[in-house]
């Protein structure tokens, strides 16, 4: 029986678009969609209508609002803009929110106010110039930093009733105002496709204006970032967007008379070479104290030191109207975490090294160290140890070393490095003093893209709590700014394979939709400059490198990124507006699929090679591609799965023609997928693990029977490889919802807690804290793979969780945005209990189960205006039982299943 809790009833996170709350600052939607969620609603909670209040000022109470509007609608996710009018560049509105409950036909509180200002929408909102620095440089070497200065007038017989910066940078920057920092954005204005889209950002500054003075200074440093730093592995690239760095900026003041004053980049701004020597990406910063110039951000009197090597700064042309100035659809990318360093070690070659317990993406930051001026303490980056000292090797061609040269302040010095990050976990540090303890020396800055974080998972099993938590530190790490593949070598590029598999797990882990939302318009518009073939890095800085990857490579799973993503953000947001923006570049790729027109067949008949089931644990170190499954089978699934996603997209957007022509296409070319690589008895041609997991979980057998059979013939194969993986990136997300699905949950467990390597939980035995690239990206005897490709931190296979969520957790989403969810948790292995919620655009939702004395024991939590289909592991009980919002409890007799554990079985057993 069910029996039911309350809470009282609010209106809380009251947001706009895909904004974190309270962060809708500087947004380039002018008339934002709105969302909020209800707390502690009575069951059954429906809502009937909603008010919505919008004031220009703050006390809402003495001000009547600008507008009110009152609508009928049960909707409380992305609603339209309540008012008229868009908002205007720079105006910005106080909003309030209550709702009606139909059943008792009472109000809400009001929420509380939430703020949204947008940023500037037209080009001709920009007043000020492109400036970049005035001395001629060679580009073919990294440049020192630059420093831009101007000091500006205040007339103070005005008050400021609010001052803004709005900025930009070919490079990365970090401005300052009177000596004090700006924000608390790192490495903005972030990365994109910057020649068609440069992203700007808005600082509210008005308590950086000086008060106690007319004169005030900003001051902006600009590095050269991915903008023109080297980017690319092989050699890579510089100047991949220019060849010189350059700074846009816009301080506006506005005064409570309603006068303006503006202060802009021009030929009046200075600029000088700064302290930072050199700034990259993958090589690190190094600071020389020697280039200092004191106080270069505040209002210096005339002949101060370091007045000399100020020069005027040049105007470049306008930036061309054919790259957008934008406001982020996301966060920024923050100093979200400090961590500790929890050991110190010394090397066998007697180095010092600080182990921070876990390997972050981020940079570390000198602290109070006290020493002779001159003296350069040296910090290099490792993912791992090698014998005993830092793995160089897995970096490839990145130096990941940071370099600062100390002053020899007597108070101590601390540092910290601007335009670069690090993937690690080890620190060697050279040069500390003797007389330094480094373990309150250094600390690790923890930096990624700030996203509200939305689901938790845990379990009776610790190691499978571990894999979940270095899942969740495999997407921070490689999420900064934009989905990575890695953080650490001489890549972290916008690899669109990795990223189409992981989606729906990235979804359920963090709200990352603003930052994928912007990551997809880049790729549209990069696929548009290779006629529609997707590439396969976004931005693509791949374009005319030699990399040994054909410019235009129409590769499966990589190219159908186009496809996954926007699905897969979809179904967690129940925005469609993502599908309608995404479907030209979606349909793009569907028309630049490879068919085998010799042939007369549909079925994707590639030139290239592809990448295909990319790391199978069988492939040699030196050739991750050659896989058990045949690449072309493997691409062939995904452009069935793509097209099956095309239909239902079409369908969703009325695009009726279409709705028709990919249902048509999925069915030829399922038919002819089944002609090629399936038996009459479900047989695979490729007999691997990805092969039947796709096949399963793709819905690619003509016949029940079929399917079947190849559930069957797949745990064979699992019990017979030991129950050891067999798949790589094409086949991991599935492999266990297929063996589920076809009723060999047990093998799926079995392989799901396995240790020994290749395994999900072998990497952990070896003391693994994020997701590995390569199942055995250390050994077991503690070397790095061979492989020159070996990364201790990227998400792909990490995509397990979702099996985690729904099978063993038991929640899965039914209704796009989770307006209807599933629990249905099926316990296997040794597990004894889960737990698992998400927040989802209409508030919590959770499951928690144990077993306990021979009885299965569930709570859930359905959150307000969506229902949940309940079924419990019990064979009297397989119907769903539908549920409104409010808690659940539950109570059932359980029998373990008599299967636990399941055979592995000798080469020499059928099953
Ligand atoms: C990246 C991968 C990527 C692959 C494809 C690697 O270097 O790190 O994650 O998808 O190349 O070739």
């Amino acid at each position: 029986m069910a029996d039911v809790l309350t809470k009282p009833f609010v209106v809380t996170d009251l947001r706009f678009e895909h904004h974190l709350v309270g962060r809708a600052f500087g947004i380039g939607e002018p008339s934002p969609r709105m969302s909020w969620r209800v707390c502690g609603t009575s069951p059954g909670f429906v809502q009937e209508k909603y008010e919505v209040q919008c004031f220009d000022r703050k006390d809402q109470e003495a001000i009547s609002p600008v507008q009110s509007v009152e609508i009928q609608s049960a909707d409380s996710i992305l609603v339209p803009w309540p008012l008229e009018l868009p908002l205007k560049s720079r105006q910005g509105l106080f909003t309030r929110v209550r709702v009606w409950d139909k059943v008792q036909a009472k109000p809400s509180e009001w929420s509380e106010l939430s703020y949204v200002e947008v940023g500037l929408l037209e080009r001709g909102d920009w007043q000020c110039q492109r400036i970049s620095a005035s001395w001629k440089q060679d580009s073919s070497v990294p440049r020192p930093e630059e420093l831009y200065r101007k000091q500006f007038h205040v007339d103070h017989r005005r008050k400021i009733s609010k001052a803004r910066l709005y900025i930009t940078a070919q490079g990365i920057y970090q401005a300052e105002i009177n000596g004090k920092l700006v924000g608390d954005h790192f490495l903005a204005p972030g990365w994109s496709a910057y020649s068609e889209r440069l992203h700007y950002q808005v600082y509210d500054v008005s308590d950086l204006i000086a008060t106690e003075s007319t004169e005030s200074c900003i001051g902006v440093r600009v590095a050269e970032g991915w903008f023109c730093g080297r980017i690319g592995f092989e050699g890579g690239r510089r100047n991949i967007w220019g060849d010189q760095t350059a700074l846009m900026a816009q301080l506006e003041l506005t005064f409570e008379d309603g006068s303006v004053d503006v202060v802009c980049t021009d030929e009046s701004w200075e600029v000088a070479p700064g302290p930072v020597q050199l700034a990259e990406i993958y090589h690190g910063e190094k600071y020389d104290c020697s280039y200092e110039i004191p106080y270069w951000s505040s209002v210096r009197s005339k002949n101060e030191p370091g007045d000399s090597v100020w020069s005027k700064a040049t105007n470049m042309d306008p930036l061309p109207t054919s790259t957008a100035l934008l406001a982020f659809m996301g966060a920024p990318i923050r100093r979200l975490h400090i961590l500790h360093p929890e050991k110190i070690i010394t090397t066998p070659k007697g180095k010092l090294v600080l182990d921070f317990g876990q390997n972050l993406v981020g940079y570390s930051r000198i602290k109070s160290i006290k020493s002779e001026a001159g003296r350069q303490i040296s910090l290099f980056h490792a993912e791992v140890l090698e014998n005993g000292e830092c793995a160089r090797r897995p970096l490839r061609e990145a130096d990941a070393l940071d370099k600062y040269k100390l002053k020899g302040l007597p108070e101590g010095e601390s540092w910290e490095p601007r335009f670069t990050f690090h993937g690690y976990r080890y620190v060697q540090v050279d040069g500390l003093p003797a007389d330094t303890d480094p373990l309150s020396s250094l600390e690790a800055v923890v930096v990624y893209t700030e996203m509200e974080p939305a689901g938790e998972f845990f379990c009776s099993n610790n190691m499978l709590n571990k894999l979940h938590q270095n899942i969740r530190w495999g997407m921070r790490g490689n999420f900064v700014g934009l989905p990575t593949d890695c953080p650490q070598r001489d890549e972290r590029l916008g690899w669109t394979g990795d990223i189409a598999l992981f989606t729906p797990t990235a979804c359920f882990l963090y709200d990352c939709t603003g930052l994928l939302k912007s990551w997809l318009a880049d790729l549209a518009v990069d696929q548009a400059v290779l006629g529609g073939v997707p590439p396969l890095v976004c931005p693509n800085v791949l374009f005319g490198q030699k990399t040994g990857f054909p410019q235009v490579f129409p590769c499966a799973i990589w190219a159908d990124v186009t496809i996954l993503t926007p699905w897969a953000i979809y179904q967690s947001t129940g925005d469609a507006t993502i599908l309608a923006a995404q479907y030209k570049s979606m349909q793009a790729w569907i028309n630049a699929v490879p068919r085998d027109s010799a042939n007369n067949s549909p079925l994707y008949t590639p030139k290239q090679l592809q990448l295909g089931d990319w790391l199978d644990p069988d492939a040699p170190p030196n050739n991750p591609g050659q896989a058990k499954t045949d690449a072309q089978l493997v691409a062939n699934a995904f452009l069935i799965h793509s097209l099956d996603l095309m239909a239902k997209i079409s369908a969703i957007l009325e695009e009726a023609t279409h709705t028709r022509t990919y249902v048509n296409d999925a069915m030829a070319v399922r038919k002819a997928f089944a002609d090629e690589y399936i038996s009459p008895n479900g047989r695979m041609i490729s007999d691997s693990q990805t092969a039947y997991a796709l096949g399963i979980c793709f819905d690619l057998f003509p016949e029940p029977k079929q399917k079947a059979r190849a559930g069957a013939r797949l745990a064979e194969i699992v019990r017979r490889n030991a129950f050891h993986i067999g798949t790589g990136f094409a086949g991991t997300p599935f492999i266990c919802e297929a063996l589920t699905s076809t009723g060999h949950a047990q093998v799926a467990y079995r392989m799901l807690l396995e240790e020994e390597c290749p395994s999900w939980l072998y990497p952990i035995t070896m003391g693994a804290t994020t997701m590995w690239e390569r199942w055995d990206s250390m050994l077991p005897d503690g070397s790095v793979n061979p492989g020159d490709m070996t990364s201790f931190n990227h998400y792909a296979l990490g995509a397990v969780a979702t099996f985690m969520h729904e099978r063993l957790g038991g929640l899965r989403c039914v209704e796009p945005g989770w307006k209807k969810s599933r629990v249905e948790p099926i316990p296997g292995g040794d597990i004894t209990a889960a737990n698992i919620n998400h927040l989802t655009p209409f508030g919590k939702v959770a499951c928690s189960w144990k077993i306990e004395d021979g009885m299965f024991q569930m709570q859930v939590e359905v959150p307000p205006s969506t229902t949940m289909e309940v079924v419990l592991p019990s064979s009297e009980q397989s119907e769903a039982k539908l549920v409104s919002s409010g808690m659940w409890k539950y109570s059932i007799p359980y029998k373990q299943p008599n299967e636990w554990p399941p055979n592995a079985l000798t080469w020499y057993e059928r099953d």
